[in-house]
């Protein structure tokens, strides 16, 4: 049945990369040949990979950087300045950015003027023009943050309301005081995650611009007037007795949510901005979480002056607008949904790669790999547990389950129905941002909760799938396999307590003893946990890349451009990782990785090395027997 079934695959895989064009093989054979470029130009061959692999591998990177960035014009690959370690998710936003404006679909054009507004905006928050809520009472915000004298003497306790403000903020998206949020029918309540509260210098200093022709201790009575109130709704001050006792009474059965006046109006005001139904609330589960927290929080908000209050939702707008500015591309992630519902749609990849081509090979890349994978290994291997038994089954047909969930997740008649109320303003940033945030929030009330880190969800592997089309656009397939065994060894909650952990511990101390050379240096606990985990992933990447060469047909062209740059299939895989990592903590990643290869018996094969030299130690750690054997059999 399996076999059948990769058949299948490998066959339509072999067709469509038949029927690609010339030029797409071209772009196939630059895309090869600028990355091995850059491999060969970034080692320093006066220095033997034998004696010390990661300077071998690293020797030139800076010198290559410099070069690069003082003949800009004359070095055709630009782009080598890219910190190492952030490539795959740098690829992602080089192509968002130029492709967003090919973008043919209507939540793919929102996101793109959204981005596109939001790298041009100026970065004088020009927020209050913009923010519903905020822009009827310009005039007044240009004092803020208010003392206690100017609020009385505005009389402002009339005009601004914090209960309204917070409310409508939070049905936009931008919740300050109380966190609501939504999933199929449901409504979730509970307190902010991490309620912003730095320390009175931190709020004083945040305030300078704002404050720019008032006297200094007014941002002293402001910030400090800030700081107890998030302390306080945080729970970190103590509370005096009669507060103590009304809290109990609110919260005596630690479920339901007693809602005081304040809380009432909140919830009023904030589900009239988002116009549901009434039938709609009131069929929809209501699920507050953390009751006491909140209820705490809330009865401190009760006796605190409104000012303070107002005080504090703006000053956390606006310092959340500046993040976002800040990092334009986050946008990106957040609304995810309306990228992918736009990628799915498959105008942007048409010319690269046809979507099946990308999902067959996708498929291969995963499925056949680690169920090849996992039915060579024990159960007790740690790999095991970063995927679940249970999912073997469902990675079977893991194209169609793609293919299934993207077609409802990402129904783009769905998506343009729900989202064509979105009406942007021109050249209004945060107005736009609000609008799009709103309309999200309403759609999650009909969609299903999602863990997408949740590698048992379909919405992991689209995303997954998404992030592998894009890199095999960019990147040439060694290197998924060298970023899939990076992501493995940062995401692997490694069996501390193995025997294996344990007797790598105490081998490489013994290796330490047993050699002068620098990169033998003792290792701290962490040091040995960290190379104990980038060992098994990088152990197993590289099988998969092996595997990989074994199984696919077309996989001897890797061989032949190889060759051409005086490498091969045994050594790319070694400077593609490391070469990940150049420039950044070389003294630290310069131990751990080295320390990882010389256990590596494929590393002193793949590179010819002396049993004398500093990377080969007689004894090697971290393998085991059957490994040892299944070396010896090659
Ligand atoms: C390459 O390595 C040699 C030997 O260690 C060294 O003398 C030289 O400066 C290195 N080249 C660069 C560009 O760092
Ligand atoms: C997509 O949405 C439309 C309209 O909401 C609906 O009629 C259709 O059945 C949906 N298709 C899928 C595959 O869910």
């Amino acid at each position: 049945m399996l076999s059948e079934q990769i058949l299948i695959y490998l066959f339509i895989l072999i067709q469509l990369i038949v029927a690609q064009t010339d030029t797409e093989s071209d772009a196939f054979t630059l895309l090869y040949k600028k990355n091995l470029q850059d491999v060969i130009k970034i080692r320093n061959v006066s220095i033997d990979p034998c004696d010390n692999f990661y300077r071998h591998a690293c020797g030139n990177y800076e010198t290559k950087i410099t070069n690069s960035n003082n003949n800009d014009d004359v070095d055709e690959d630009d782009g080598d300045t890219i910190p190492p370690f952030l490539y795959n998710k740098q690829d992602r936003m080089d192509f968002f950015q130029r492709q967003s404006i090919n973008f043919q679909t209507l939540p793919g054009q929102m996101l793109s003027q959204l981005y596109k507004e939001c790298s041009q905006t100026e970065k004088d928050y020009t927020f209050l023009d913009q923010v519903p809520g905020l822009r009827e009472h310009k005039e007044v915000l240009e004092a803020w943050p208010f003392l206690r004298h100017q609020w009385e003497r505005r009389h402002l306790n009339g005009k601004l309301n914090w209960l309204s403000l917070s409310s409508q903020l939070a049905s936009q998206g931008v919740p300050t005081l109380l966190n609501i949020y939504f999933a199929e029918q449901t409504i979730y309540i509970t307190p902010i995650d991490n309620l912003p509260c730095p320390t009175t210098q931190e709020f004083q200093l945040s305030l300078v611009e704002d404050l720019e022709n008032r006297h200094h201790h007014v941002s002293q009575v402001i910030g400090n007037e800030m700081r107890i109130l998030c302390r306080g709704m945080r729970g970190e001050l103590p509370m005096i007795r009669s507060q103590l006792r009304t809290l109990e009474e609110r919260v005596s059965d630690n479920k339901d949510l007693h809602l005081d006046e304040n809380m009432m109006a909140y919830f009023e005001n904030f589900f009239s901005h988002l116009q549901f139904t009434h039938r709609e609330l009131q069929r929809a589960k209501k699920l507050p979480l953390d009751v006491t927290k909140i209820a705490q929080a809330w009865l401190v908000l009760k006796e605190t002056e409104p000012r303070i209050i107002y005080n504090y939702i703006i000053w956390q707008v606006k310092q959340k607008f500046k993040e976002i500015q800040e990092n334009c591309h986050d946008l990106t992630t957040e609304f995810e949904r309306l990228l992918f519902a736009e990628y799915w749609q498959w105008h942007i990849f048409e010319p690269y790669i046809k979507r099946d081509v990308a999902l067959a090979s996708y498929h291969l890349h995963t499925t056949k790999f680690y169920q090849k994978r996992r039915s060579q290994l024990s159960r007790r291997d740690w790999l095991g547990y970063l995927w679940p038994k249970t999912m073997e089954k469902q990675e079977l047909q893991l194209a169609k389950i793609l293919q299934t969930y993207a077609q409802s997740y990402l129904n783009i008649s769905q998506i343009n129905h729900h989202f064509q109320e979105v009406k942007f303003e021109k050249n209004s940033f945060f107005y736009n941002l609000l609008q799009l945030r709103q309309s999200t929030l309403r759609f999650s009330f009909h969609s299903p909760y999602l863990d997408e880190e949740d590698p048992q969800m379909p919405a992991y592997f689209l995303r997954h799938f998404m992030h592998f089309v894009i890199l095999s656009l960019y990147r040439p397939t060694y290197h998924y396999y060298a970023t899939q065994g990076l992501s493995l060894w940062l995401q692997s909650r490694l069996l501390e307590d193995t025997d294996g952990y344990y007797s790598a511990l105490n081998c490489l101390e013994q290796q330490s003893l047993q050699h002068s050379d620098d990169m033998y240096r003792q290792l701290s606990t962490k040091e040995v946990q960290n190379i104990f985990n980038f060992y098994r992933g990088f152990v197993y990447s590289l099988k998969d890349y092996q595997f990989w060469l074994q199984g696919e047909r077309f996989a001897f062209a890797e061989n032949f451009i190889l060759q051409y740059f005086n490498l091969n299939t045994e050594k790319i895989m070694f400077y593609a990782v490391v070469q990940q990592f150049c420039g950044r903590q070389d003294d630290r990643f310069s131990t751990q990785l080295n320390r990882v290869y010389m256990n590596i018996p494929e590393f002193q094969y793949a590179f010819n090395c002396d049993s004398k030299q500093a990377m080969s130690p007689s004894t090697k750690c971290m393998i085991n027997q059957c490994e040892i054997n299944e070396i010896k059999k090659k």
